[in-house]
């Protein structure tokens, strides 16, 4: 009696570890899914100076690819790049169990760059977060807004005339915890925005902005890892979830309630602390938040961003202070 319980415990044992097992190598083999059948955006760089001109205020300011994409020892320490055209990439961003994803070089180099790729490439990581293997690139897919058909030329414009420079940068590491939310992930494809041109000071151009190029939403909304981490309840309602603040694990740091609401950002600020706040840069050494590059956005697009805010629907959402100790419980 006693011996056929303990062969049934070990049987029940046996096929639970072969379980495991099994579960951990269809993640490992199945992470990496195929989304080549993602069409290349009919995009084409342009030579026109105008809009290689309007790509690089994009490309340094509005949609802050220099923030991620610079050479690393400035992303690190969270300073201007010597070089504003050196998009030489390499800084690795450590996201714990998801892993370790590198800024690849957007120089024009053809080995080490994007010099050896075509401008459909170069448009469906950006608009889509399909890379040019047809596969998930994590960090584009999260963390930027949908660019009009305009922008996205004008970025591909400029990024086509960085100078080249060798610089090989290593292939992400996916975590596990990645690989196992990969199953839940679609391309994206954000509802095209109407393209609202720069010059006005508008809550178009704001509306444009915040939910395009700038990707404000992207951090500042709650997101649903089992949803592919898409975008759940009001955007700009502030982002729950904290992350470890950079420079001194003792903090975390969350994304505030940006609405007009007595607690949000905008309800609490007038529109010159808010475009004061952008012109002071980072003052948080470990916030993911692109001040460096946000500095440099033209004062009638702050202007307009803060219109646009105020604008949308209040959502009493109290997050705390955005800056505490890590667990911080109210
Ligand atoms: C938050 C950081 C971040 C921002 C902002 C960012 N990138 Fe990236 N980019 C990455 C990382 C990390 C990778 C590596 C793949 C991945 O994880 O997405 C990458 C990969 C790429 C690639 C290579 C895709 C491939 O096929 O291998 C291109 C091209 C690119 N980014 C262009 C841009 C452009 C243009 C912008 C601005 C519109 C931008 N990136 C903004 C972090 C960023
Ligand atoms: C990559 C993530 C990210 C993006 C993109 C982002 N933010 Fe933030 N934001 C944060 C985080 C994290 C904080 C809290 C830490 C800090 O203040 O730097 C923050 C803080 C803020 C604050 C409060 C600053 C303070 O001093 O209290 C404002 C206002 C703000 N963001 C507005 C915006 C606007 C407007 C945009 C788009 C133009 C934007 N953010 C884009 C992550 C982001």
């Amino acid at each position: 009696m006693l011996r056929t319980l303990l062969r049934l415990v070990f049987a029940l044992f046996v096929l639970a570890a072969l379980l495991v097992v099994g579960l951990v190598v269809w993640v490992n083999s199945t992470y990496q899914r195929d989304f080549s059948a993602t069409p290349l955006p009919d995009i084409h760089a342009s030579q026109d100076p105008a809009v290689i001109a309007q790509g690089q205020y994009l490309v340094e300011a509005v949609a802050h690819c220099s923030e991620c994409h610079r050479p690393a020892y400035y992303v690190r320490k969270r300073q201007p790049s010597a070089d504003p055209t050196d998009l030489r990439g390499g800084y690795a961003f450590r996201a714990g169990p998801f892993g370790t994803f590198y800024a690849a070089n957007l120089s024009s180099d053809a080995q080490t760059g994007i010099g050896a790729w075509s401008d459909g490439q170069l448009a469906r990581v950006i608009r889509h977060g399909v890379d040019r293997n047809g596969h998930f690139a994590v960090f584009m897919a999260l963390s930027i807004g949908a660019l009009s058909d305009q922008d996205l030329t004008a970025v591909i414009s400029y990024l086509r005339t960085l100078p080249p420079t060798k610089n090989a940068v290593p292939g992400d590491r996916w975590g596990f915890a990645a690989k196992v939310l990969a199953h839940f992930y679609k391309p994206h494809d954000e509802p095209r925005l109407q393209h609202v041109p720069p010059g006005g000071l508008s809550v178009e151009r704001g509306r444009y902005l915040a939910n395009g190029p700038a990707g404000c939403y992207t951090c500042h909304s709650a997101r649903n890892p089992f949803h592919g981490f898409a975008i759940e309840g009001p955007r700009f309602a502030g982002n729950p979830q904290p992350e470890p603040d950079e420079a001194d694990a003792k903090f975390e740091l969350v994304a505030p309630n940006l609405s007009s609401d007595p607690v949000g950002r905008t309800g609490q600020w007038s529109e010159d602390k808010f475009v004061a706040r952008f012109k002071m840069g980072v003052t948080l050494r470990g916030t993911h938040m692109p001040w460096e590059s946000f500095q440099r956005m033209r004062e009638d697009d702050l202007r307009s961003i803060y219109r646009y805010l105020r604008s949308v629907p209040k959502v009493s959402n109290d997050l705390g202070p955005s800056r505490r100790l890590a667990g911080w419980k109210r």
